[in-house]
């Protein structure tokens, strides 16, 4: 009896606070979130030991006045919705009106707001009001939060190093900054500037300004459209994907949001082009209409639910996936210079989601994938046999006859894995192979795959085999050959790194029967091979994460040669 109490308030509210402030990184992001709300077009952070000892926010936002700002302090105060339907399409970052409450609750906290010229102070101490003074200011708001977790020892123990701690933070204000080209950012910690975005009409501006040109220089557009969901943004190039220290991020209607399943999307979209275990920088905003999501199923609002995961999941694959298609895709000869303009898909100023890329290139339409084509553009030139340089309105192009080849034979092995038969010739003598046992037995596990690519394998006693039928990719195929090194490469389990068996047997095969490297060609054989590349899914890409052809771009001969 008499064991069970009702909590008083200031530790009902420090529990409520638990879900929504989890470090500093936590407040930076309530905080900025708030100033973008109140329409700020410039948001600075300051921190002081990893925001431990303080973190100020202060934007040039529409303030409150004093009824208001005494009011935002409180749970459940918020101007952004009225109603539960409110909530359907919600297109403010706050919806819940618990921010405030829950970083005052657990830290000392200050706020000075102006909607016109005369501003309020309100201090919170341990939760509790602590006053209320009138200040003089411009107008906008600045948030102060001191102490942070000194009520609560439990959370402060589980603080980590101030470096962490400030690049959570970073990483925090980053995501904003790339939802929001329209507003600039900017955070010091301890006085050094460690972001700095100003203003930017694109992404790839705004990108640059976040994580260096460098990476800013590999990436190229995204612009897709399926029923009601818009796709747009920026990929990395495939040949320029590393394993680690990737950069993903992903926007729904303007809102930063974390999808482990969407980022696998956006790389299934990469199918071969890349190889297993590496990862691509991704930064994708989608666009759907506000009732297909739903934003409130997220303590921090970290993530969202779609009514139509699925359609979701296959538009951003198939968004990066023809991404990767034109020439323009494919790795650039020369690095441009530092100062040359980045390809990069312009966006109005004040632009949420980014806006879409401009007109494609002449040079695209010229070679739009899965475009058959009557003729090669202009001459083609075979230089070391092993490479073939043709012209384009762009610029020129170098092939790589053995990565394209074996792009063309990855594609075509695909569609017969799936689709059932390919032509397999019959031979008039079949032919008799000795095998190593483990080759054998790699063989005839892998018999179904080898026939419907045209190898048609018996058993011939022992460790024999006999091929009755073979493919016939080319006129100089060594079927033979082909054979004896995909046993060895099957028996050897190579490209283990590609994890569907199918897509790992198609780039084997692709690779074993692809016309090799100094091989001369002739221009009828020149032309059909270009022909049948650009009749690929995604011609520019080797199946091993290498380029099947790059580009030299007529805008940077012309730089090169002082003609610009
Ligand atoms: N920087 C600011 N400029 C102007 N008004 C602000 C600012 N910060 C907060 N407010 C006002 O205070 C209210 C409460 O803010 P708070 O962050 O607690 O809740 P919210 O943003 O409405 O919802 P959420 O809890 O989801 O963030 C807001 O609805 C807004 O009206
Ligand atoms: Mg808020």
């Amino acid at each position: 009896m008499g064991r069970i109490k009702i909590l008083p308030t200031i530790v009902v509210d420090q529990i409520a606070a638990g879900e929504v402030v989890e470090r500093p990184a936590s407040v930076v992001k309530e905080l900025v979130e708030n100033a973008l709300d109140a329409g700020a077009t410039a948001v600075t952070v300051e921190l002081e030991d990893g925001g431990r000892a303080m973190i100020r926010v202060s934007d040039d936002g529409a303030g409150m006045d004093r009824e208001d700002a005494v009011l935002a302090v409180d749970r459940h105060a918020t101007s952004k919705i009225r109603t539960a339907p409110d909530l359907v399409g919600v297109a403010t970052y706050g919806f819940r009106g618990e921010a405030l409450a829950s970083i005052a609750a657990v830290s000392t906290f200050e706020l000075e707001t102006a909607a016109a010229d005369r501003g309020t102070r309100i201090s919170v101490k341990g939760g509790r009001l602590d006053r209320v003074d009138d200040v003089a200011r411009t107008r906008g708001t600045t948030a102060t939060v001191r102490r942070l977790f000194a009520n609560t020892p439990a959370r402060r123990k589980f603080l980590r190093a101030r470096r962490s701690e400030t690049r959570a933070a970073v990483e925090a204000l980053t995501v904003l900054a790339l939802a929001r080209l329209d507003v600039s950012f900017r955070l010091t910690s301890d006085g050094r500037t460690l972001l700095d975005a100003p203003r930017e009409s694109s992404v790839a501006e705004r990108i640059a300004a976040l994580f260096g040109r460098n990476l800013a220089e590999q990436l190229i557009p995204v612009e897709y459209n399926t029923g009601y969901v818009s796709v747009r943004g920026l990929v990395q190039r495939p040949s320029d994907a590393r394993p680690s220290g990737r950069k993903a991020h992903l926007f729904v209607n303007g809102r930063p949001f974390r999808d482990h399943f969407l980022v696998r999307a956006a790389e299934a979209g990469y199918r071969a082009t890349i190889p297993a275990g590496m990862r691509p920088s991704l930064f994708l905003a989608i666009g759907v209409p506000g009732d297909r999501v739903d934003v409130n199923v997220h303590p921090a609002k970290l993530e969202v639910r779609f009514r139509d995961k699925r359609l979701v999941e296959r538009a951003v694959e198939e968004a990066v996936r023809e991404s990767l298609a034109p020439i323009a895709a494919a790795a650039a000869v020369a690095e441009p210079a530092p100062g040359f303009p980045v390809r990069e898909a312009p966006a109005e100023q004040g632009s949420v989601a980014w806006e879409a890329p401009g007109a494609q290139p002449a040079q695209e339409v010229l070679f739009a994938a899965g475009q058959e084509q009557e003729t090669a553009p202009s001459a083609l030139l075979q230089i070391f046999n092993t490479y073939i340089v043709f012209e384009t309105p762009e610029g020129m192009v170098v092939v790589d006859q053995h990565s394209a080849h074996e792009r063309i034979l990855y594609e075509q092995a695909m569609a017969e894995l799936y689709g059932g038969e390919g032509g397999g010739q019959r031979l008039l003598l079949p032919v008799t192979l000795d095998l190593t046992p483990e080759e054998l037995e790699a063989v005839e596990a892998h018999a179904d795959l080898l026939s419907r690519v045209g190898y048609e394998v018996a058993p011939f006693g022992g460790r024999s085999v006999v091929l009755h039928a073979v493919p016939n990719p080319h006129p100089r195929f060594d079927a033979q050959r082909c054979f004896e090194e995909l046993a060895t490469d099957l028996a050897r389990g190579r490209l283990g790194g590609i994890a569907n068996r199918l897509e790992r047997f198609a780039a084997m095969y692709g690779c074993r029967a692809a016309i090799m490297s100094g091989r001369g060609l002739s221009p009828a054989e020149m032309r059909e091979l270009v022909r049948r590349l650009f009749a690929c899914d995604l011609p520019p890409h080797d199946v091993h994460g290498r380029p099947a052809l790059v580009t030299l771009s007529r805008t940077e001969l012309e730089r090169r040669f002082g003609r610009s």
